[in-house]
């Protein structure tokens, strides 16, 4: 990685398993002029790796920036067998839209050898990195080449869920659920960590009109985008009756821009990797009545009209 000017785009690794929502993170990281998207790398998560890496090919091209590199990543959990989300994201993960054909291929390094390159090509906490499926991948980086953590800037991630449940069981969020061990090891990695759990991204629900409005956008992206949301809320509509759903994802992107949008607390975090019953629950000592040390800035609060927003003004620049 060559050295970054002082004020120029924040250089990021989008870690991903598309899903409707991770497309929309994707376009809105690939829109922002602040964000450089060094590469993606694909997951197991909401549906195998095949389809999550080619889903993520297939964004890049939606976007017009088939130079983006995308490389596939690991295929299962770290000790666990997969579980995927088709109920929720449809066949390909990605249902809903017609969508382009890549042009690319993928870039033929595992996604885990090209992060471990690259971050130990760059400056100490120079890259971010925005975990947005299971944290399968970035653990793997973390436990093979411990050192990369200090090139890290901040970890970014989806994930979690306390004060409001799980959606996956009683007490677990889905990326968490899927790889437990992956999200504790990355919780231990030494780095900074924010999280944006399910407390936050439920208080941002999705209107009707708003997916209008990208509709409106008149672009092949905006179609897109509008077919994808429409097909992906219905679900969360349907089994929480919500008045619209949550568009989880993006709102990793959304605080790195725009931190001022959301609020939370640096307190502990820890991933229950045991118990059958509670597997995947991310214990939050929010009230601090444990000493185990803060590792985790924990988001439960954000504007959410500031987040929609914004959202629509980055996917307005795409073509
Ligand atoms: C998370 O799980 C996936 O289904 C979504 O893409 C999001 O990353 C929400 O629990
Ligand atoms: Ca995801």
């Amino acid at each position: 990685m060559s050295p970054k000017v002082a004020g120029g785009p924040r250089p990021i690794i989008i870690d991903t398993d598309p899903g409707q929502d991770d497309a929309i993170a994707i376009l809105a990281a690939l829109a922002s002029p602040e964000i450089e998207v060094l590469g993606i790398t694909a997951v197991a998560g909401n549906v195998p790796l095949e389809l999550t890496a080619r889903n993520s090919l297939i964004l890049v091209e939606l976007a017009g920036r088939p130079d983006v590199p995308v490389f596939a990543g690991c295929d299962r959990p770290l000790r666990r067998e997969l579980v995927t989300a088709e109920h929720v994201h449809g066949k390909t993960g990605i249902d809903g839209a017609d969508l382009p054909e890549p042009s690319t291929a993928l870039q033929p390094q595992h996604a885990v050898d090209w992060m471990i390159e690259t971050l130990r090509a760059a400056g100490d906490r120079e890259v971010t990195i925005c975990p947005v499926g299971p944290m399968t991948n970035v653990a793997t980086v973390l436990e093979t080449a411990p050192d990369t953590a200090r090139h890290i800037r901040e970890i970014v991630c989806m994930g979690g869920g306390f004060f409001g449940g799980g959606n996956t069981t009683p007490t677990a969020e889905f990326n968490v659920f899927v790889d437990p061990d992956a999200a504790q090891i990355v919780l231990h990695c030494g780095a900074p960590i924010t999280m944006l759990p399910l407390d936050v991204t439920h208080k941002a629900l999705m209107t009707a009109a708003w997916i209008d409005q990208l509709r409106a956008l008149g672009s092949r992206t905006g179609e897109a985008a509008a077919g994808m949301l429409d097909f992906y809320e219905r679900f969360d509509v349907d089994k929480y009756g919500m008045s619209g759903g949550p568009l989880h994802d993006p709102n990793v992107i959304a605080y790195l821009l725009r931190p001022d949008l959301y609020r939370g607390r640096l307190c502990n975090v820890e991933v229950e990797t045991a118990s059958s019953l509670t597997l995947g629950m991310t214990v939050v000592d929010w009230w601090n009545v444990t000493d185990r040390p803060p590792n985790c800035q924990f988001i439960t609060e954000v504007d959410s009209d500031g987040f929609y927003e914004l959202l629509l003004d980055l996917l307005a620049r795409l073509p």
